[in-house]
């Protein structure tokens, strides 16, 4: 076994007391946000200085399997108050990481311990969530994937972390945070686009098979990504298994969305099988697979479906209680007045809050919640877009599925993308108790106003 040097001395304190085998085995594993340099930028360019969890960034690739306990003692070596939420993961709510709602946020110096139990199996991501367009922006994130008790056999498990760089000449953090016009606006767009693959294969051959695990770990830009030289199927959306492997074209990922596709490699020896970012302008390659040779050409079996999840099922809807979410304020959405910590304000006073978007014509976490909900009942939630900007709604604690206009179900989700002048309905189960939050998880918008919170009993 190899030992870090914390835990290393941890376990040398121990043995004073302890016979060899103590103290350290049973030591939460420790993760330290601290300050660190990364290489951002191929090339010349410097590297770049960041925050990372244990210095790095993406921050380690946790693993485990489902069903297995994940600790994890998050110290803060940073300058400011932090706290890890582990994003689409069904975790206790003691252990979701927003301060203010499900602890308090640990101070410079201070440590908190997360255990998380997981029920479900998937592509899940970690990252802080306090000062969140600060300290995601200088790159406090990392990948969690839980694997199934038999995952289906690949030649490569890739997770592929889709990120937004806004950097100075020099390939350093642009220390913007916060700026009215990306809070006004579309948040915080970069002008250094990457995927970062964990891990990097060397090489592939034609006719191997990858899954890929696609996480956009961006503060507020939504990327569309398309592939080359690979083909296959989407097989998860947010960590949840869809129902039958689909095709696909071209993903939409609006901040925090994952999805897990299952890919043959069709470029030839010699190319390269890639991953693009598709904008306006043009494609842009993100990552690319150089392809060193020819692979088994036996046929590969179908892509099949993953396990589903135990997440418990919608039932019938008609009963169900709903609760209209609608969405304000922006540039150019004309917003007059909005409540903010109990007090009516016009929109200058607001803005001089540095709150610009409202819910149902609140701006920040109102003291009570959108919804109050006992166990087991079925919540509806219309989500009304009036403004002119797209906005990522995440809930906290569960996932859900769209209620589509036909009636229909979506698959389980937990953040979707609701585009300007659209309404777009969700549903969830209320099993698991505590206070969670609803927000856009565009982290500007976010910061100026766009949050909620449903509380479970
Ligand atoms: Cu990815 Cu409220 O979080
Ligand atoms: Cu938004």
């Amino acid at each position: 076994m190899k030992l870090d040097r914390r835990q290393f001395m941890a376990g040398a304190a121990a043995l004073a007391v302890w016979p060899k085998t103590g103290g350290a085995a049973n030591a939460p594993r420790i993760i330290e946000a601290r300050a660190g340099t990364a290489r951002v930028v191929p090339g010349d360019y410097p590297e770049t200085e960041i925050w990372g969890y244990d210095g790095g960034v993406p921050g380690p690739l946790i693993r485990a399997r489902q069903g297995e306990t994940v600790s994890r003692k998050l110290v803060n070596a940073l300058p400011q108050p932090t706290a890890i939420h582990w994003h689409g993961l069904r975790v206790p709510n003691g252990m979701d990481g927003v301060p203010g709602l499900t602890q308090e946020a640990v101070p410079p110096g201070g440590a908190f311990l997360y255990e998380l139990p997981l029920k479900d199996a998937g592509t899940y991501w970690y990252h802080s969530h306090n000062q969140s367009t600060e300290q995601v922006a200088r790159g406090l994130y990392g990948a969690i994937i839980v694997d199934e008790a038999e995952p289906p056999e690949v030649d490569h498990d890739i997770t592929v972390l889709l990120d937004d760089w806004r950097l100075t000449g020099q390939a350093q953090i642009s220390e913007d945070f916060g700026a009215m016009h990306d809070w006004t606006h579309a948040g915080r767009m970069g002008n250094f686009v990457h995927a970062r693959l964990l891990p990097s294969p060397s090489e592939v051959l034609r006719n191997q098979r990858l899954r890929l695990r696609l996480v956009n770990v961006a503060t507020d830009r939504i990327m569309a990504v398309s592939l080359n030289g690979l083909e296959g199927r989407l097989v998860a959306r947010d960590g949840m298994p869809v129902e039958q492997p689909q095709p696909f074209d071209m993903l939409v990922f609006g901040p925090a969305e994952r999805a897990d596709l299952i890919v043959d490699v069709t470029a030839g020896p010699g190319e390269a099988a890639q991953i693009l970012l598709q904008q306006r302008d043009g494609a842009y390659v993100l990552a690319e697979l150089p392809v060193t040779g020819q692979g088994a050409s036996v046929p590969r079996g179908a892509i099949q479906a993953l396990p589903p999840n135990p997440v418990p099922a919608l039932g019938d809807l008609s009963q169900a209680r709903a609760v209209a979410l609608r969405m304000e304020g922006g540039a150019m959405g004309g917003l007059r007045q909005g409540t903010y910590m109990g007090r009516l304000l016009s929109a200058r006073e607001l803005v001089d809050e540095g709150q610009i978007w409202t819910f149902n014509g609140a701006a920040g976490l109102p003291e009570d919640p959108l919804a109050s909900l006992s166990h087991g009942e079925v919540l509806r939630i219309p989500m009304r877009n009036d403004t002119v900007f797209p906005h990522a709604m995440h809930l906290h604690g569960t996932h859900f599925r769209e209620v589509l206009p036909d009636g229909g179900l979506g698959p389980l989700r937990d953040t979707i993308l609701v585009n300007p002048d659209e309404t777009r309905e969700i549903a969830f189960v209320a099993d698991n108790p505590g206070d969670w939050l609803l927000h856009c998880h565009m982290l500007s918008h976010q910061a100026a106003g766009m949050k909620t919170w449903i509380r479970v009993t």
